[in-house]
């Protein structure tokens, strides 16, 4: 599968140096994520300390990693920067668009006609431009990539909030918008707010019931879905070290969850083990050699409260079972606790279905210890009360556990086995009833359980728990049942009792696996097409934007003056337009159709001022377009909140929205923003987002004399014929600036590309 070990090795090469430069400006003990970040500076050397959560910095990872859904839009914009291939390694899987519903070969087959022209698009456009590429039903993003490529001491970004899962390999591993995607792809420096940083210190040793799993719960428990903002989470102690490393990655993998910028653990034996048993004897050897680098300094362990901006201590020894939820991964119950809480709350005892897999808990060993758990139904004669679905994390893991008839003893349960892909975690279940939205629980070994997340149904109560739980509860049918001291009894009427999971960290006959699913990209892509019908409404090509027209912006109509909360998601919905991600002009019919209009409280209906008639914004937008109009989107604070979603800058851009003036921006839309070739600007004084008026006409003055820190001025021309000036501020650097006179950063790269 081609990782790149000379690759690495080049990483590795530079850590002696990169390492003493930080050492000399930090001046104290370095943590393993502050030597990986010091190590990856896309200008080398340190010359400057950064400051923990306010510094932004430019990076250059090694690697990006991509799911299909989200590639679509980052691959059709790195086509547009001129280049032949790739700048870093880079991987695309198709993982998401898989829907779970009779078995792993239908549901594949049926997948690969209903999105075959996706498929095709994302195969052939790797193939040219030198990225790797897994086909539907070769695994989950992060469980291939932690197989295959992820290594200690590496940085790496992907197009999925769940790269993180990498840290437990030792990468620094950080999920990204396409935008973010395509610069690195590109060549380009990629940016970050340098984090803070959090440590939890491992203590003891998992027994019995508990999992890595439950080391995650906690500390959601403890942290909540925000607690982990803008922070990197080490893990450290003699407790880390007795984690295999795929619980390593399920521990990292829900870093997300409690909105970490990533999680990651210092190289140990169990990665070590990880690399040889995965065919990667090389990076284990390269790793072992800059092993001191690959951890933190012994003096931040030895006193970690001088060193983490926080940090946490758990004992593994005491730590219990537990599931998260419903509706939230965290609100976190012991499952001593879990009877009573249930009947206090209200929430469904019976459970219907217990589902495993998923990107979090899809590795060889969770299969293996669930499947402890499934054997010893059927030895105690037990019978299963909830419906059981397995979607293992890879082909490689999938073959295996068949091989070691770790399926079949499912299957003796009557599970199914759903595809290698996401399926129920990202609500692609085709689960029977759903559709009648009743009361009930499901439990999961997944990541998230927000409302609907699994099947749709805002009534489904989903824990989150580990593997082997998920096995235990699903057999008893009964969300109170405690594995750890219940009992249940069996076709002959006597009480068994379950006894603590086994299983295999890795595979002790090796992993196997016949076809992978992996296309290796053309060594010379230059004649390969790539594949995208004129005619299709799901993909589109991208034409470059064009170049500002070198005067300032007069005539421009308002097209919407946005009221509070306007997040990416108001700007570009997600949910059935997701559908169109890679087909720009057809999703740009959600834009702004969630931002409430503040002259009258409504959404998506504003008024088109050739007309005089309200209608829907992208409908009132293209009629500008048409007529050769320009238009101005105004907001309120924090305008763009939310995810990186790169469509919420491209839809305004591509429909011939011109500025977008708020009283704040949230920082990644602001950047994606100015990406596009868009001009995002800021009330020098707040409370002139009053004066803006529904039928106003704007100009924007000032841009043939466009420089950093200079203020621009808006005129607004009201319907009285009375005319207003006032002062707007804009964050733009020199480079930025070219960007907007270029018409896009893409439009730049493709002009150097060509030099
Ligand atoms: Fe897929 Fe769910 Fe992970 S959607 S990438 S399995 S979080």
């Amino acid at each position: 599968m081609a990782f790149d070990i000379e690759m690495i090795k080049k990483v590795y090469s530079q850590y002696d140096e990169r390492i003493a430069a930080a050492r000399q400006v930090v001046n104290k003990p370095l943590t393993l994520a502050e030597k990986i970040l010091y190590a990856h500076l896309w200008d080398g050397n340190a010359t400057q300390a950064y400051e923990r959560g306010s510094s932004y910095v430019d990076f250059a990872p090694d690697r990006v990693a991509m799911q299909d859904a989200t590639a679509q839009m980052a691959l059709l914009q790195f086509m547009q920067a001129g280049r032949a291939k790739v700048a870093v390694p880079s991987t695309v899987h198709c993982d998401h668009l898989i829907q779970a519903r009779d078995g792993a070969e239908q549901d594949l087959t049926r997948a690969k006609n209903e999105s075959s022209e996706v498929f095709n698009f994302l195969s052939s456009v790797s193939n040219k431009y030198g990225i790797g590429f897994w086909k539907p039903g070769a695994g989950i993003i992060h469980q291939v990539v932690l197989e295959n490529y992820a290594f200690p001491g590496g940085m790496m970004i992907g197009t999925d909030s769940h790269t993180v899962n990498a840290g437990g390999l030792g990468m620094v591993a950080i999920g990204v918008g396409g935008a973010d995607a395509c610069d690195v792809m590109a060549g380009l420096p990629w940016e970050l707010k340098f984090p803070k940083l959090i440590g939890v210190k491992l203590t003891g040793k998992l027994s019995g019931w508990a999992a890595p799993k439950d080391v995650i719960l906690k500390v959601a428990g403890i942290l909540t879905v925000k607690g982990g903002t803008g922070a990197i989470v080490e893990y450290f102690g003699e407790g880390a070290e007795s984690l295999s490393c795929t619980g390593k990655g399920t521990i990292c993998n829900m870093g997300a969850e409690i909105g970490a910028t990533t999680s990651t653990f210092g190289y140990d034996a169990s990665m070590e083990r990880y690399l040889r048993a995965t065919g990667r004897a090389d990076v284990a050897d390269a790793a072992n050699e800059i092993k001191a680098h690959l951890t933190a300094d012994p003096e931040v362990y030895a006193n970690p409260e001088q060193y983490f901006d926080q940090l946490i201590e758990i004992d593994l020894s005491e730590l219990e079972p537990s599931l998260n939820g419903p509706f939230t991964p965290d609100l976190y119950t012991p499952v001593s606790r879990m009877r009573e809480e249930a009947e206090k709350n209200g929430w469904p005892l019976k459970v219907e279905w217990g589902l495993i897999g998923s990107c979090t808990n899809s590795s060889y060993e969770d299969l293996s210890r669930a499947a402890s758990i499934a054997k010893q139904a059927i030895d105690k004669g037990l019978v299963t009360k909830a419906e059981f679905g397995i979607n293992p994390g890879s082909e490689q893991v999938r073959y295996t556990a068949d091989r070691d008839g770790l399926l079949k003893t499912f299957e003796e349960l009557n599970a199914t086995i759903f595809t290698n892909a996401c399926g129920p975690c990202i609500g692609m279940w085709d689960r029977a009833g759903a559709d009648k939205q009743e009361k009930n629980t499901i439990v999961h070994s997944f990541n998230r359980n927000f409302a609907k997340r699994a099947d749709g149904n805002p009534n489904t109560y989903a824990f989150v728990t580990s593997p082997e739980m998920v096995a235990a509860i699903a057999i008893s049918g009964d969300l109170g049942f405690n594995p750890v001291t219940d009992t249940l009894i069996n076709k002959n009427g006597e009480a068994v009792k379950l006894d603590p999971p086994t299983g295999e960290e890795l595979p002790s006959k090796g992993f196997d696996v016949e076809d992978p699913g992996y296309q290796a990209p053309a060594a010379d892509g230059s004649g390969v097409q790539v594949d995208v019908s004129p005619t299709s409404d799901r993909l589109q090509l991208l034409e470059p934007f064009p170049a500002w027209e070198g005067t300032d912006l007069t005539g421009l109509k308002l097209l919407i003056k946005a009221k509070g909360k306007c997040t990416t998601d108001h700007i570009s919905m997600a949910g059935p337009w997701l559908k169109y991600r890679g087909h720009l002009d057809n999703i740009s019919n959600n834009m702004l159709i969630g931002a409430v209009n503040y002259f009258n409280d409504k959404t998506d209906l504003v008024k088109n001022q050739l007309t005089g008639e309200y209608g829907p914004v992208p409908a009132t937008q293209r009629a500008y377009k048409a007529s050769g109009i320009g238009s101005i989107v105004v907001g309120d604070e924090n305008y763009g909140e939310g995810s990186s979603r790169e469509h919420a800058a491209m839809e305004p851009r591509h429909l011939g929205v011109r500025a977008v003036l708020v009283k704040s921006f949230a920082r990644i839309h602001e950047t994606n923003l100015k990406k596009q070739g868009m001009l995002a600007l800021t009330f020098a004084n707040k409370d002139d987002y009053e004066k803006i008026q529904e039928n106003d006409t704007i100009d924007i003055l000032g841009l043939t004399t466009f420089a950093p820190g200079k203020s621009l001025t808006l005129v607004l021309h009201h319907i009285d014929g009375s005319q207003e000036e006032i002062v707007v501020n804009h964050t733009y650097n020199a480079q930025q600036i070219e960007w907007f006179k270029a018409g896009g950063a893409l439009n730049i790269i493709r002009a150097n590309q060509a030099k």
